[in-house]
């Protein structure tokens, strides 16, 4: 694509006090897996599984964050950003997951909080980004209750421990810590289970709503409680009526039985016909979707593509031995642009119809912050696709505004390349690249780029 093809929203075009940001993720970024008593989480147990992450890689050291984290501070001001997305690693803070609480895990993050208060960057916390201590693991994980119970003690602790956070996000993308991490095994744990995977979405809502609670009876004035889901429209390959049952089950399983609880109060009626050959639900109780649905002070959207879906024999015909993840469905792959390192279609559009549905499904819908959006590839310095990529979909957010809804933040994934799953390092979000054996960050031009951006409070400058 040549920069003059590259659509920019004009300036003007998001609201006064809307919230500039970037995220990160603790495991992704911070290594010292051992240090100040951290206990282990899933994702130091599953990079050691061979085959399961590319290239055999760990969160270890990452970014080395949770030495180097005053020189990201100063990369983060010297963005400019409003704002600041991260995590609180749970292991960190209870290395056995629930009991005993480590002080200097939380000391960690005290230390950080304060630093960017200090720099007038408004922080924003995620309390669940996949890191699930591993002793809770070895007692079901998810797929146990009990482990929504400890979420919420853990969130009441931290929530405690951490005065001057304006954003709580109780969960980042349920979808895939239940059915990447339970059913499709390509995260953590790596399970490919379809009763306990269901089990472990149901039992994340839970925990999410309990946290809501435990977070709301202490609330802090200006204190504003959300989620995180990633959003990816289900579009049907092809015109067939298959296919687009196919494009609705893709959406039943990443979004709606999500949004619905969460958002609705209720269980899409298509979860029974989707799922009934796999499960009973008796995961479900009383109260439960009344604990779930509690309403929330904004949601967060996370966004990369869309799925094209169309229709396909299961992978196991067997119920009793089918995973979550095998819903009759083939994802292809049309022609048009894709990023350059992972493949990812490119479709902004995609992004202002998400924002766009979310408000005409759910009529008392919370403001929207956008947190996560951003673009992956090899590593260039010069990253002009990563610049075109979040202009577009800044012009698709302009766009969703226009029509009405109420999007308050847009925050890029992400501040520095880091630790990206089961892809290892190999693949690159960040704004600023790191070498990884000399820790040495170096800005890219998209960090100049959304640096003006985000200085120019909308003005978009123009696209390299
Ligand atoms: C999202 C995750 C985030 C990062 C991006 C690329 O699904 O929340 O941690 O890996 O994808």
């Amino acid at each position: 694509m040549t920069a003059s093809e590259v659509r920019v929203p004009a300036a003007g075009s998001f609201p006064p006090g809307f919230l500039w940001g970037v995220a990160t993720s603790a495991y992704q970024i911070e290594g010292a897996v051992d240090a100040d008593g951290r206990g282990p989480s899933i994702w130091d147990t599953f990079a050691r599984v061979p085959g399961a992450v590319a290239a055999g890689e760990s969160g270890d050291p990452a970014c080395d964050h949770h030495r180097r984290w005053p020189e990201d501070v100063a990369l983060l001001a010297g963005l400019g950003v409003g704002a600041y997305r991260f995590s609180v690693a749970w292991p960190r803070v209870l290395p056995e997951g629930g009991g005993r609480v480590e002080r200097r895990g939380l000391d960690f993050y005290r230390r950080l909080v304060d630093a960017l208060r200090e720099r007038d960057i408004v922080p924003f916390v995620t309390l669940y980004h996949w890191d699930l201590p591993q002793a809770l693991e070895d007692r079901g994980g998810w797929r146990v209750r009990d482990t929504a119970e400890r979420f919420a003690d853990y969130a009441a602790t931290v929530h405690e421990a951490l005065d001057g956070v304006p954003y709580w996000t109780t969960l980042n993308e349920p979808y895939c810590s239940s059915i990447t991490g339970y059913a499709e095994g390509r995260h953590a744990p790596g399970a490919r289970e379809g009763h306990g995977a269901l089990a472990a979405a149901h039992h994340l809502l839970v925990g999410h709503g309990l946290a809501v609670a435990r977070l709301r009876e202490n609330a802090r004035p200006g204190e504003r409680v959300g989620v995180t889901l990633n959003m990816s429209p289900g579009v049907p390959a092809s015109p067939s009526p298959e296919d687009a049952a196919a494009a609705r089950r893709m959406d039943l399983m990443v979004n709606r039985q999500f949004t619905e609880p969460l958002l609705g109060g209720a269980y899409p009626a298509d979860m029974a016909e989707v799922y009934g050959e796999i499960t009973d639900f008796s995961f479900r109780r009383d109260g439960d979707l009344e604990l779930v649905s509690a309403p929330l002070d904004f949601l967060g959207v996370n966004y990369y593509y869309p799925i094209h879906a169309a229709a396909a024999p299961y992978a196991q015909p067997d119920p009793a031995l089918r995973s979550a993840y095998d819903i009759g469905v083939r994802t292809v792959m049309p022609d048009g642009p894709r990023t350059s390192g992972l493949g990812w279609r490119i479709e902004p559009r995609g992004l202002r119809d998400t924002l766009t549905g979310l408000a005409a499904r759910f009529p008392g819908l919370p403001p929207i912050l956008v947190t996560e959006n951003g673009y992956g590839d090899a590593g260039e310095l010069d990253d002009t696709g990563r610049v075109a990529y979040l202009a577009e979909h800044l012009a698709a957010v302009a766009d969703a505004v226009a029509e009405g809804v109420d999007v308050r933040g847009y925050f890029c994934w992400s501040l520095l390349d880091n630790y990206e799953w089961a892809r290892g390092y190999a693949a690159r979000f960040g704004l600023v690249h790191v070498d990884y054996a000399t820790q040495a960050r170096t800005p890219k031009t998209s960090y100049g780029w959304y640096r003006d951006v985000v200085t120019g409070r909308g003005a978009l400058p123009a696209v390299p």
